[in-house]
């Protein structure tokens, strides 16, 4: 989608750090922009900021876990801006729990926001975009949907799940005249790790592990980078926006060690190249 200017983009979890960071960078791009976030006045404030450098903005509350506030936030911004373009499935949260110690609601509440997020916005705006023959929806998983380790694993498999969903939507879509993004981001300086214990359910278990080393995302880069390189990838059709490449040596690894055991498999059991998978 390359121009931008004047086009609408729904952004989730807006109201801080890297959704705050794509909504400058749409703003800038001269786009029309809606700031969804669960805390109102973060969303707001925002709103503010983009009308100051004078942008059209609107605050809307959403609860990206919750299909129905989803499907208001559609409902909002259809009667507010008159269509959508861009839709960015954003908002998420963090735990650092080892799978031995995590509480079912610790998973649920990862699951819910950072999976079922991007699945309700999928869900409710795609059908607008297809019809419509233009648009793009960029899904944020991160580093940790590309490669995995403790005391990440509830994280990362929400945000695998994230990158998994996102290149069969690609697929899905490619003739359809609608884009897609999967944004993975390094470490970027936000909100994420204080923001995501503060509204982690008051109803957990305190005495589980929660106290495992969090990221330093202070040491990240700026939201509004990664912003603008979000609006690189949906004027340019990028698929994967990696805003870091420390972590090529890891990638290369996981992936070699997929191809191995593939080699090592057809060694041992002979290929299956060009016969049935199954031995009936
Ligand atoms: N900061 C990093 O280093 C980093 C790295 C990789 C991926 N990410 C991903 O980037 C995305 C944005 O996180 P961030 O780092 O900007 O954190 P942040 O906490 O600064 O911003 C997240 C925003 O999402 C909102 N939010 C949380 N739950 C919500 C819900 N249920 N409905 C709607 N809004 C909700 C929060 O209120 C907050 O304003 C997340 O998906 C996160 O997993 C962040």
């Amino acid at each position: 989608m390359q121009d931008l200017e004047g086009k609408v983009a729904v952004i989730t979890g807006a109201g801080s750090g890297i959704g705050e960071g794509i909504a400058r960078a749409a703003a800038a791009a001269g786009m029309r922009v809606v700031v969804a976030d669960i805390d109102l006045e973060k969303a707001r404030a925002v709103t503010a900021e983009l009308e100051r450098i004078g942008a059209q903005a609107i605050a809307v509350a959403t609860d990206v876990s919750s299909l129905e506030s989803v499907e208001s936030l559609r409902d909002v911004t259809l009667e507010h801006f008159g269509a959508v373009h861009l839709l960015c499935n954003n908002a998420g949260v963090w735990i650092g729990a080892l799978m031995q110690n995590a509480d079912i609601r610790d998973w649920q509440y990862l699951i819910n926001v950072n999976l079922y997020g991007v699945i309700h916005g999928v869900k409710t705006f795609l059908p607008l975009l297809v019809e419509q023959g233009e648009g793009h929806i960029v899904n944020t998983a991160s580093v940790g949907g590309l490669i995995s380790g403790p005391p990440e694993g509830l994280y990362t498999t929400t945000k695998f799940a994230v990158v998994g969903l996102s290149e069969a939507l690609l697929m899905e879509v490619a003739d359809k005249g609608v884009g897609v993004s999967v944004l993975c981001p390094g470490l970027v300086d936000t909100n994420l790790i204080t923001q995501s214990f503060a509204m982690r359910p008051q109803s957990l278990d305190p005495g589980i592990d929660h106290q495992q080393p969090a990221p330093d995302v202070a040491s990240g880069i700026s939201p509004l980078t990664v912003g603008e390189q979000v609006m690189d990838a949906v004027r340019e059709g990028g698929f994967y926006v990696i805003t870091h490449d420390d972590y090529r040596d890891i990638i290369q690894m996981r992936h070699d060690g997929i191809l191995d055991a593939l080699d090592a498999h057809a060694a041992r059991y002979g290929s299956t190249s060009g016969r049935k998978l199954d031995p009936q």
